[in-house]
């Protein structure tokens, strides 16, 4: 431990090894450098516009910031454990480029407003990546439904056959999910728009920074209006972390279902092979591990948000050490959501759909029976009578191994006298879909109206993130 920490102040001595080891954060909180690099700069303006740095001064401290920031780019700072952070790290490599001037930089500052800062601008930017993998998500969704309007298949609830549904609608769905997850991590990043740096440690700058001005220079909508409040709140990461957990959600989800129907005994679809993996023994196999992975690290993310909620229980007013652990989580589960996203989105885009697999799901489990009891309700019988009487049809058909369709007109008769010719044409799969058709329901009328709904949708979500 050679060098003097910058924030010796009254302590002397060296710190204990061990805990040099834990309190350093260098290690995760580096990445923060092009967030930090900004803070710097405009605090930098806004000292010098206070009149608490001269024009010289500030021109040879920004020289320096250029040229740190060129080298963190390049890779070629080399970063130590005795200067804790990023923030040590940046002001002493200012101070070696830029002498004794540098270290007015920290005029008014305290690591506290500055962390926070920096997390916000991360939180921002990166959410702002999270929409766009959600958009291009939702887009690939909503083109596979397009394309597959003419395939049937099951719906399932208790996963056990229910009722026929377009396979587009099933695509649909998670269209929908992603359109949710784009308004939570949007509301995470409206969270974080608010600007701590100005505040110092905890109870407010003495200077004239001007954080108005602040604001304009990094971006921030508002002001963090209380210093207490505004260096130790990190609300705006949980909201984050609540988006992604409820994004991995979803994803899990699309990932069982698909992983399923790429068993052999669904064979419902197959994975695109560069997105397959074999097996190291079983040289037949061909493993749906994207999907397995976009579902298992939905156990780390749900994690990463109990840790922050922890982190943050019970810690008294205002900035505590405690918080320097906010930084691995936000960080993992950003990585989670901005790498499976793009790998679910090519599963999705490339998946080979069977579609003749997906038919012969439909018979044989007497999946027209709600359709059944809906003629029947059609025609004037009250629908809990309708229920009984298709389900002693069922009854019988299942004991005898047979169909609807094995069904000779005087059958159908002898269980109900409304049970006519035009039974037949209204349980064939086509019609039972088409019948669904309010908004919501599965008809591909109902479908292609959503299908143009949504394409708008994205559009102009699209144009907002471009601004
Ligand atoms: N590395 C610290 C963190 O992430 C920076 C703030 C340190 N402030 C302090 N007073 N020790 O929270």
């Amino acid at each position: 431990m050679s060098a003097t920490p910058l924030w010796k102040g009254r302590l002397s001595g060296a710190l204990d090894a061990d805990f040099a080891a834990i309190n350093a954060s260098i290690d995760v909180d580096r990445r923060l450098w092009p967030q930090d690099v900004r803070t710097n700069r405009a605090y930098l303006k806004a000292l010098m516009r206070a009149g608490l740095v001269t024009a010289a001064e500030g021109a040879a401290i920004e020289r320096a910031l250029d040229a740190v920031a060129r080298d963190l780019a390049a890779g070629a700072v080399a970063f130590k454990g005795e200067l804790e952070d990023i923030h040590m790290q940046i002001e002493s490599e200012l101070a070696a480029r830029a002498g004794e001037c540098a270290g007015k930089i920290h005029t008014g500052r305290s690591r506290n407003d500055q962390v926070a800062t920096d997390l916000r601008l991360f939180a921002k930017e990166q959410a702002g990546r999270v929409i766009a993998e959600l958009i291009a998500l939702a887009r690939a969704l909503v083109a596979r439904a397009a394309e597959t309007r003419d395939v049937i298949m099951p719906a399932y609830t208790h996963l056990q056959r229910a009722q026929p549904v377009l396979l587009a609608h099933w695509f649909l769905a998670y269209a929908e999910m992603c359109l949710r997850d784009i308004a939570r991590f949007a509301f995470a990043r409206q969270q974080a728009d608010a600007l701590p740096l100005g505040l110092g440690a905890c109870t407010g700058a003495p200077f004239a920074i001007d954080r108005e001005f602040l604001a304009r220079e990094l971006g921030f909508a508002r002001l963090c209006r209380n210093s207490l409040d505004g260096v130790s709140d990190r609300d705006f990461i949980v909201d984050y972390l609540a988006a992604a957990a409820g994004l991995f959600t979803h994803l899990s989800r699309l990932a069982e279902d698909l992983i399923l129907w790429s068993s052999a005994e669904f064979a419902f679809v197959e994975l695109a092979e560069p997105l397959s993996t074999g097996s190291s023994m079983m040289p037949q196999k061909r493993n749906p591990d994207s999907l397995e992975l976009a579902r298992g690290k939905a156990g780390r993310v749900f994690g990463n948000l109990m840790a922050m909620l922890t982190v943050l229980k019970g810690l008294p007013l205002a900035y505590n050490r405690d918080l320097q652990e906010d930084k691995a989580p936000l960080f993992d589960s950003t990585d989670a959501a901005l790498g499976v996203l793009p790998v679910v989105r090519k599963v999705v885009a490339t998946l080979a759909v069977r579609k003749e697999r997906c038919a012969a799901a439909l018979d044989g489990g007497w999946i027209e029976a709600t359709a059944v009891a809906d003629y029947l309700t059609r025609k004037g019988v009250p629908f809990r009578d309708a229920h009984k009487t298709v389900g002693a049809i069922v009854r019988d058909l299942a004991a005898a191994g047979r169909t609807f369709a094995d069904l000779a007109p005087e059958e159908w008769r002898a269980y109900a006298p409304q049970l006519d010719a035009g039974v037949a044409r209204a349980i064939a799969m086509e019609a039972i879909i088409a019948a669904r058709d309010g908004i919501g329901g599965t008809a591909p009328s109902a479908v292609a109206r959503e299908i143009e709904r949504l394409g708008a949708e994205l559009a102009a979500l699209e144009a907002q993130e471009d601004k």
